[in-house]
């Protein structure tokens, strides 16, 4: 049987490195102990949390309930045309993947190097950064459907991509846990260089080649974001809001230098230069704070609680709206 955990510190289990405690924890290395665990959960009629690299939650106050932890690593290819199917374990390091993906010169991912997080949570969020997002290689994900008691496979086309946005988001929360993830790769070389300064970046390294892109995406990341081994974070704490054309063009009547991107019938606008310009960023208050290179991220200086981070985040999401009339919304789940 499963060890089942009581009074679980989470510290060391979430990147912003918040100090709470869960009444219950327990690892499942395949199905059958992830079985057990949910007829554990059932049978105490526990909430339950699926927590892997803890990269994209803040947690306020200690959990009651079960934390269900992915332990799986296994990475297995098959080979099909130019394409190679690389499934990866939900307990995969999203960089172990990455990097499997650079020593074998299959390129899809490399754009992505460096995001924190297990792969079992790339596609709840479609994790996304350099001008690529997961869900323009996701082949398929095995997710474990509590109610069927069994794996469920949904092809990319099943799971609603959107930006930061999935059907595991919506429809599928609470209902089960991701297994493993399918990756299509591709042995033709396909740079997408077109990010800001990626191209530049990759150029001065020398050749276009899948190493110097993840290379250079790692230089351009540790330039502006955190790494949650030196200081708490959690990413971009909120999404880039999207606005309707009327609105972008108020904006950038109002505002000429306002990044805007395209983004379907929509405009997306940075959040950073929203909460920049509103005077927030390097803003500290106890332990918490606004990152000073990057606004879009909130960190923990030390010993913040998480109620303190989520309040933090209340003022900048209440000033943002009264100053522009926009509304931002967060990106990492609040527990
Ligand atoms: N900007 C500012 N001030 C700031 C931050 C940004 O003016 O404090 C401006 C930048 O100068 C730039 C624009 O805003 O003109 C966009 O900034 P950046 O390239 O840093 O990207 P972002 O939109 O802030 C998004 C993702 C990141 C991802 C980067 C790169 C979201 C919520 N965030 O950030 O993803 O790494 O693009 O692709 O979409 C994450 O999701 O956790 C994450 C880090």
């Amino acid at each position: 049987m499963t060890e089942i955990v009581r009074n679980k510190s989470l510290r060391y289990l979430n990147t912003f490195g918040i100090d709470v405690k869960s009444s219950r924890y327990a690892e499942f290395r395949n199905i059958e102990e992830l079985r057990k665990i949910f007829e554990y959960q059932e049978e105490n009629n526990l909430n339950w949390y699926p927590l892997s690299g803890g990269s994209n939650t803040l947690f306020t106050r200690d959990y009651k309930g079960i934390i269900i932890h992915p332990l799986c690593s296994d990475i297995t290819t098959r080979t099909e045309n130019e394409f190679i199917y690389v499934k990866a374990d939900a307990g995969t390091l999203w960089d172990n993947l990455v990097f499997f993906s650079i020593e074998h010169n299959l390129w899809g991912i490399e754009n992505l190097y460096g995001i924190p997080g297990y792969v079992g949570s790339s596609p709840i969020q479609n994790i996304g950064a350099y001008g690529v997002e997961a869900k323009d290689c996701i082949y398929s994900v095995d997710f474990y459907d509590k109610k069927k008691n069994g794996i469920v496979t949904l092809l990319a086309n099943d799971c609603n991509f959107g930006y930061r946005d999935s059907i595991f988001k919506k429809e599928l929360k609470g209902k089960g846990i991701i297994i493993s993830v399918t990756y299509r790769l591709s042995i033709k070389e396909n740079p997408r260089l077109d990010y800001g300064d990626l191209k530049n970046e990759v150029e001065n390294k020398g050749k276009i080649t899948i190493k110097n892109i993840a290379d250079s995406v790692i230089s351009i990341r540790n330039s502006k974001l955190p790494d949650p081994n030196v200081l708490g974070n959690s990413g971009s704490f909120f999404k880039n809001p999207l606005l309707n054309i009327q609105e972008a063009v108020k904006l950038k009547n109002k505002y000429p230098e306002v990044p805007l991107y395209p983004h379907g019938d929509k405009v997306k606008v940075a959040a950073g230069w929203l909460i920049e310009k509103a005077g927030w960023k390097g803003y500290r208050k106890g332990d918490c704070g606004v990152h000073d290179r990057q606004a879009l991220v909130l960190v923990n200086h030390g010993n913040s609680s998480g109620e303190e981070i989520k309040k933090l985040a209340e003022e900048i999401i209440s000033d943002i709206n009264t100053k522009f009339n926009i509304n931002i919304e967060t990106e990492v789940n609040i527990l």
